[in-house]
């Protein structure tokens, strides 16, 4: 029989505030006694029988009156863009700098943009290397190709799904210019070391922190340790007003150049007017949020402390159940990560002790059973577009044809190229819900786990 945190005592735990326990808590805590969850038997949905769950997990995003009324309050003012004084987008940016700790926040209309404009304003460009992890979204490595610097990419710690901090020091040369830490699914990466190493090296730091809304590195909020920490809006994101994307900073330069780029890099002051003003001080684009966006993002606000005590909470107790199952390895925690924001729960799957069924058919066994489970990135450092931007007739102005000509050899991260294969992601909606919803997740696996061999064969 396996040992599953007792239900009642983890309720009196989080009763006692001991529920939102990171780090040390879920990779160290003693294993509360066992207590006995339904059997894990019955025939496998896949295979014909009744499935584990059949109501749905909550639905993301949500809205709700007062989000109506911001948006049309927005729509009947006409003041649709934020060229005006007194701006929606303003008080947005004010509003969430507060719960962030953060001294600037600037809107922009993308958590890409926000990385671009972050590495363009840092000064980061052509013949310039850039740190990335390999596990993580593409727009991580595509904001260097569009400052046409090159991407170098550092393998993962399979432990905790984060940049292996490690392995980062092999990987600068005398062209490194920065490091893009991610903090993937929420959870934080190693920034002491990431920090540390960009200070002995002079390099810039720029938090890919979109997944880490209100997650935490040693108590302060992620995005704001680093030079500058770049957020998305988009709509899977734990703050969403469908697209959208934000750059914290402490520092002033970088506060008002990030600012000046995303207006077309006009130096104008926020509450401007008139609305038109032919200062051009610097280069920039038009990435400016929409005061649509700013509204329902700052209607959005309210609830996101509480959503993510919920996620934080859900999640300890699903990796108190899941941690006991011989095969499934839950993502830890750094000791520094004092809040996961869990945009995605991460775990890693061992098909040895599931008979050898391979990941994609304990997936497939997983959703039939009602669990929405999924996979997660590709190779990354494998994509085809990544050699199309090393043969475009740009790189090879810059860079030297031996830099070019080793760049494959020298991405390998073959920890990555396993993890992919190991990797389960349950997204943060999931999240939502109720210790039932964790159980049942724990309870699929297990019945999953019970039946593996006859999945096997069939
Ligand atoms: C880690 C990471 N970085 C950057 C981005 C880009 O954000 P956006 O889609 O808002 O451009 C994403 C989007 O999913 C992401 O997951």
């Amino acid at each position: 029989m396996l040992g599953f945190p007792n239900r009642r005592r983890f309720l009196a735990a989080s009763a006692a505030g001991l529920g939102a326990v990171s780090a040390a808590a879920q990779t160290s805590a003693k294993p509360e006694s066992p207590a006995r969850l339904p059997a894990p038997g019955g025939k496998l949905a896949l295979l014909g029988g009744p499935p584990v769950r059949k109501q749905k997990f909550p639905s993301w995003p949500n809205f709700g009156a007062s989000d109506e009324k911001a948006l049309l309050d927005v729509l009947h003012s006409r003041l649709w863009c934020r060229m005006v004084a007194k701006a929606t987008s303003n008080r947005f940016e004010e509003a969430f700098a507060k719960m962030l700790g953060a001294k600037h926040l600037i809107a922009v209309n993308s958590g890409t943009m926000a990385l671009v404009a972050s590495l363009h304003v840092l000064g980061v460009g052509p013949g310039d290397e850039v740190i990335v992890p390999v596990y993580t979204f593409g727009a991580t490595v595509n904001c260097v190709f569009m400052t046409y610097a090159l991407p170098i990419f550092v393998d993962v710690d399979p432990e905790t799904f984060q940049i292996d901090t490690r392995k980062i020091e092999k990987a600068i040369t005398p062209r490194t210019a920065a490091i893009i830490p991610v903090h993937q699914g929420g959870n934080a990466a190693d920034m002491d070391a990431v920090l540390a190493l960009a200070k002995k090296h002079k390099l810039r730091v720029v938090e890919d922190a979109c997944h880490g809304h209100l997650g935490e590195w040693r108590g302060r909020k992620l995005g704001t340790l680093g030079d500058a920490g770049c957020f998305s809006l988009q709509v899977s994101k734990l703050l969403t007003a469908g697209e959208g994307g934000l750059i914290a900073t402490m520092d002033d330069e970088i506060g008002e150049k990030c600012f000046k780029f995303q207006n077309n890099g006009r130096g104008l002051q926020r509450n401007f007017t008139p609305l038109w003003s032919p200062t051009w001080e610097t280069r920039g684009a038009n990435i400016r949020m929409t005061e649509f966006q700013a509204a329902l993002l700052h209607s959005q606000l309210e609830g996101m402390e509480e959503r993510a005590r919920l996620r934080s909470e859900n999640a300890d107790y699903l990796t108190g159940m899941l941690k006991e199952i011989p095969g499934i390895l839950p993502a830890k925690m750094y000791p520094g990560c004092t809040r996961n924001s869990y945009h995605i729960y991460m775990a890693r799957y061992k098909k040895e002790h599931f008979s050898g069924v391979p990941r994609d058919t304990f997936l497939k066994a997983l959703r039939a059973e009602g669990i929405p489970m999924s996979t997660g990135y590709t190779a990354l450092n494998r994509e085809p577009f990544i050699q199309e931007a090393l043969e475009s007739k740009a790189y090879r102005k810059v860079y030297p044809r031996e830099v070019l000509a080793s760049y494959m050899e020298r991405n390998r991260c073959p920890v990555n190229d396993q993890l992919l294969d190991e990797q389960l992601w349950l997204w943060s909606s999931n999240l939502l819900g109720t210790r039932q919803d964790m159980e049942q997740v724990a309870e699929a696996v297990r019945k999953i786990q019970a039946n593996a061999a006859e999945l096997r064969k069939a």
